[in-house]
């Protein structure tokens, strides 16, 4: 935390919460994690965990196979609740909501009106068209039928896909579904999308394409992106990437056992911009 020197030498603490940022999207906290702790038995998934993330920014988690990544990126969406920490999510218009203590249909809700999702596979529907698996994502967030299919439509139009919108799942390359993913996730312009490895099964080529969809719908548009990703080319588009280890953000100065102290933040203490370089987060190069 910033201190401010005082006339009598005293430092005082610095406002909880920074000023306004010049950047159009302005960067009011979007969600913020404290200390998550899960565990497992015989599996400490989270050990500690704090984590910020701002409007307009995308924040890239990475680390190997089983050292908690999607434990997170699930108690950052309340998918599941953890056994100890907070999650707490600053909506555009509203106050502020406390993910880890909402009952299971407040959560439902807000997943489903707020937060946008996006997976490796399994997501979409197979029994559904391409157009109707994006429409129903908008009829769940509340959108009308009408609206929801032209929006849809709309959607494949800009991916070029829209000679596609009639086939369904098994009909479309990987590449194809996973656009057509991404377009369910975002049609209902989420405030904060969670995608967990989005582009592990793309080759190269159509991952790039799937990432530019994803941050130009979500960062781009002043929204947020969290991503799981193992691959270093997506990570670098991120603005901010964390490491973990173990269940803990890996600061890279231990092996595994790096304790972390809960003020690992991605943009500053509340979430905020202009804070870079904290134990285990790199800012954009
Ligand atoms: N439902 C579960 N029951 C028991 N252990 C789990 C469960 N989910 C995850 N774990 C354990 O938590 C750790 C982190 O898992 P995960 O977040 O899925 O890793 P990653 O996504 O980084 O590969 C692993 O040790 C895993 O075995
Ligand atoms: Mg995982």
């Amino acid at each position: 935390m910033n201190t401010t020197p005082h006339d009598s030498g005293t430092p005082i603490p610095a406002p909880p919460v920074a000023p306004p940022h010049p950047g159009p999207a302005g960067v009011q906290p979007l969600l913020q994690a404290t200390n998550l702790v899960k565990t497992y038995p015989g599996a400490h998934a989270l050990r500690g965990v704090s984590i910020g993330v701002s409007r307009g920014q995308a924040l890239a988690i990475m680390g190997p196979s089983g050292s908690g990544k999607t434990m997170l990126l699930h108690c950052l969406a309340g998918l599941i609740t953890p056994d100890a920490g907070t999650v707490a999510f600053q909506p555009g218009g509203g106050p502020p909501v406390q993910v880890s203590t909402l009952d299971r249909r407040e959560r439902a809700r807000l997943r489903r009106e707020s937060f946008g999702f996006v997976f490796q596979q399994g997501l979409l529907m197979p029994e559904l068209t391409a157009v109707e698996n994006i429409a129903v994502a908008g009829m769940l967030g509340g959108m009308k039928r009408q609206v929801a299919f032209a929006a849809a439509m709309d959607w494949l139009h800009s991916l070029g896909l829209e000679a596609h919108a009639g086939k369904r799942i098994g009909q479309l390359s990987g590449g194809q579904a996973q656009r057509v993913a991404v377009a369910r996730s975002q049609i209902t312009s989420p405030e904060i999308t969670f995608a967990d490895e989005p582009t592990g099964a793309l080759d190269s080529h159509t991952s790039h394409e799937v990432m530019s969809i994803l941050l130009a719908s979500t960062a781009g548009a002043g929204r947020a992106l969290v991503v799981v990703t193992h691959d270093p080319h997506v990570a670098a588009r991120a603005h901010h990437r964390i490491h973990v280890r173990d269940g803990l953000i890996d600061d890279g100065k231990a092996q595994g056992t790096a304790r972390v102290d809960g003020t690992a933040h991605v943009g500053g203490a509340a979430g905020v911009d202009g804070v870079g370089g904290a134990a285990g987060v790199e800012g954009a190069a």
